[in-house]
């Protein structure tokens, strides 16, 4: 039995295995420049983010319709809880679909059709996170911001990704401020590629209650002070900071030194299709290679369903 936990760092797009990339192809008649699975698969080196943002984005090309979401949702859904997931909170990058042409109502209905069945079909509770791309103005993330208010029912927050250096939190603070006034909850990429003060910046200027990866706190001892002083949660993807070398290696991930800090850090898989595995297999993966003890998969389990937007009477069920 898997040991049961809570994905807090998951981009759905990111869920698009190379084999239902040709199979969305085809059904949409969409053109991929890679003649199999196998020629895809040797794409699937990456440099560093841009490297892997710029597959991401092109694969998205085969993203079309409402039942596109829903397959690609259920699917994610699927793995997810085989692997003990019990509880997602999945983002989703309305911008990278928008500026293909495709409606907003498209993306939120599509994912909402597998999310509204999740914990009837696959064992798991939801929540929706709407990023803002942070390669993409200001402007461009309140006009989606707006244009997202119809389904507010659905999103239970805003975060921020792609392209980190050049692109620091407070380019967003009138978004964040706007977000927070329509009752979203908050949370942001930084410290991925991103120095230190975009995490204190993320925490001051957009008011954010976790932050994603967070990683390159372990810089500053003295904002690594603040994190465990504050108790805020880190959702860490071991898996893809290796692939896209924010790590060398995975031995020498600073997980294990962060945990005796006492950092509150969840582990999770961010784009599993790209990166080598699922929340279970990043779990895998730390225990096998920086040995964790069960108290501290326990630890990191724990975590996440502490760190989750779950309530508090949704929480001692899910667990
Ligand atoms: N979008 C999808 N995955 C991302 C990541 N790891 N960092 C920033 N943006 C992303
Ligand atoms: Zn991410």
């Amino acid at each position: 039995m898997p040991l049961p936990k809570a994905e807090l760092h998951l981009h759905i797009e990111g869920t698009l295995e190379p084999e239902l990339a040709f199979e969305l192809a085809a059904r949409n008649g969409v053109e991929l420049p890679y003649a199999d699975t196998d020629e895809l698969g040797k794409a699937y080196q990456f440099e560093d983010l841009q490297s892997f943002l710029n597959l991401y984005y092109e694969l998205m090309a085969v993203l079309r319709t409402e039942r596109d979401f829903e397959d690609l949702a259920n699917a994610y859904l699927a793995r997810a809880a085989a692997q003990g997931v019990r509880h997602a909170e999945i983002f989703f990058d309305p911008q990278a679909h928008t500026k293909r042409g495709l409606e907003l109502g498209t993306v939120v209905e599509g994912l909402w059709r597998a999310l509204g069945g999740s914990e009837a079909n696959h064992g798991v509770s939801t929540r929706l996170i709407m990023c803002f791309l942070r390669d993409d103005s200001a402007e461009s993330a309140m006009a989606t911001l707006r244009a997202a208010e119809p389904y507010l029912d659905r999103i239970t927050g805003v975060g921020l990704d792609s392209a980190e250096v050049g692109h620091p939190p407070v380019k967003f603070r009138e978004v964040y401020e706007a977000a927070a006034a329509l009752g979203l909850r908050r949370v942001a990429h930084a410290g991925e590629e991103g120095p230190p003060a975009y995490i204190t910046e993320a925490l001051d200027v957009l008011g954010v209650e976790r932050v994603d990866h967070g990683l390159r706190c372990v810089e500053d001892p003295a904002l690594v002070d603040r994190l465990v002083r504050e108790r805020v949660p880190l959702t860490l993807c071991p898996l893809s900071n290796v692939r896209l070398r924010t790590v060398d290696t995975l031995a020498d991930h600073p997980l294990p030194a962060m945990l005796d800090a006492g950092l509150v850090c969840t582990v999770n898989s961010d784009d599993p299709a790209y990166f080598g595995g699922y929340a279970g297999d990043n779990f895998d993966a730390v225990r096998a290679t920086l040995g964790l003890d069960r108290e501290r998969l326990r630890e990191l389990a724990r975590n996440s369903f502490l760190a989750s937007f779950l309530e508090d009477d949704e929480e001692r069920r899910e667990r």
